[in-house]
């Protein structure tokens, strides 16, 4: 899961409708709460069911709403008063009765009042049985959500509390996090319509059936870019090597092993791109000959012969049409400014981004980086931070939408 800044300080309001799947919005509280947002909760009298309002109070140290009128109270407009104070919300999980309501413009309590009077950008996580998610009733209510702009949190596949498997589960922990920082994101259209290609991860070359030369690269900052540029609203392509990090959510991913592979799937894919971000560590070296059986041990040891991969940024902006940026990323332990300008000039980059993996706060694996982008006429230091916050202000660089840039 990636932390970021953007959630601090943000008012995000939690809906919890009656499902199994309740329980699992506890998870989602406890992550804004870490990242600094102020979270409020409303329950409807079937989620309370399912959860006990002590939990989701204790999680977010503050009531949680669920009476339209409830005692004590002098007016009867705290639903319109926590609409005025949500800037971001998500219902989860939504039952279909919730996704019904809001789809024909019903409230008959306190949860669905309020989200009558919402006014900031607002999901849904669905969580139901398949044959009432496959209910016509149901897609044609999710449709017309969609159609309005709700943002929509699919369910997943996989097995359901009845037994059996189908389509209806909630979308994962990552999925609800993305939609909702969709959600809160400044410049959610700045990518709109633009189709953003973006490689991830390091490669492995095998020696043999057991053996193979790879690196330290996790995929974080790439899937990090993809994260943001979903925020932004684009078509994300995303090409990745082996490892453990969940594809994002609505993004077209692609894994793949080898430089090769990666090249192959990249050429493949760039002709859709308007942007090509290039965060991938690819291998710059392949054994010569792959054994199809394991290599014993030699006393005089074991001499490799490696020949290079093929540059798959270099390649890809050498086709590059007028509309399309490259994006390069240089790793540098050394003379980093200066073999970055000449990595940036060699293979013809819009823009590269420089990090060093030896640098405390930076590298392989961590959820920080320090970035330093350069252009042909600017060099300038990100903030260093959280990779999905670095992710960020590159797309800022980018796109003008940073501080005193261009606000879309
Ligand atoms: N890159 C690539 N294909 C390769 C090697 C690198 O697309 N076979 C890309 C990386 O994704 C990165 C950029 O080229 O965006 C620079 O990668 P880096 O490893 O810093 O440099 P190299 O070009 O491999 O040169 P060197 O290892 O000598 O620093």
């Amino acid at each position: 899961m990636f932390p970021t800044k953007r959630l601090e300080g943000k008012n995000i309001l939690v809906g919890i409708t009656g499902g199994i799947a309740a329980y699992k919005s506890c998870e989602l509280i406890r992550y804004l709460v870490t990242q600094g947002a102020h979270v409020r909760a409303m329950m409807t009298a079937n989620g309370e069911k399912f959860i006990s309002r002590l939990t989701i109070e204790s999680l977010c140290n503050y009531p949680v709403y669920t009476e339209m009128f409830p005692e004590g109270r002098y007016a009867a407009t705290h639903h319109i008063e926590l609409a005025d104070w949500a800037e971001a919300v998500i219902i989860i999980p939504a039952t279909a009765n919730i996704i019904g309501k809001m789809a024909n413009g019903i409230g008959d309590d306190f949860l669905s009042t309020n989200l009558l009077a919402l006014h900031c950008p607002t999901v849904f996580a669905p969580a139901m049985n398949s044959n009432m998610w496959l209910n016509p009733a149901v897609q044609r209510n999710i449709a017309t959500l969609k159609n309005w702009g709700y943002g929509i949190c699919d369910p997943e596949e996989g097995f359901l509390a009845e037994g059996y498997s189908g389509v209806g589960r909630l979308a994962r922990l990552e999925y609800q996090v993305q939609h909702l920082y969709r959600a809160i994101h400044p410049h959610p259209e700045s990518l709109k319509g633009k189709t953003v290609l973006i490689t991830a991860g390091g490669t492995r070359e095998h020696i043999d059936p057991v053996r193979m030369l790879t690196n330290r690269a996790t995929g974080k900052m790439g899937f990090a870019l993809a994260w943001e540029a979903f925020a932004r609203g684009a078509e994300v392509i995303l090409v990745h090597g082996p490892g453990s990090l969940i594809p994002p959510v609505e993004v077209e991913s692609h894994g793949v092993v080898s430089a090769a592979e990666m090249f192959d799937t990249v050429q493949r894919h760039f002709p859709r791109a308007d942007l090509f971000i290039s965060a991938a560590a690819v291998a710059d070296y392949t054994p010569a000959r792959y054994s199809t059986s394991k290599i014993k041990k030699e006393e005089q040891g074991l001499t490799l012969k490696l020949e290079r991969t093929r540059d798959v940024l270099k390649t890809m902006s050498q086709q590059k049409k007028a509309h399309q940026r490259v994006i390069g990323f240089a790793v540098e332990t050394d003379n980093p400014l200066e073999n970055a300008r000449k990595k940036l000039i060699d293979k013809n980059l819009d823009m590269i981004a420089l990090n060093n993996p030896s640098e405390a706060g930076a590298g392989f694996g961590v959820d920080t980086n320090k970035v330093t982008v350069m252009t042909r006429d600017d060099a300038r230091e990100l903030t260093p931070g959280y990779k999905l916050d670095v992710a960020g202000e590159i797309f800022d660089r980018l796109l003008g939408t940073g501080e005193g840039g261009r606000d879309d």
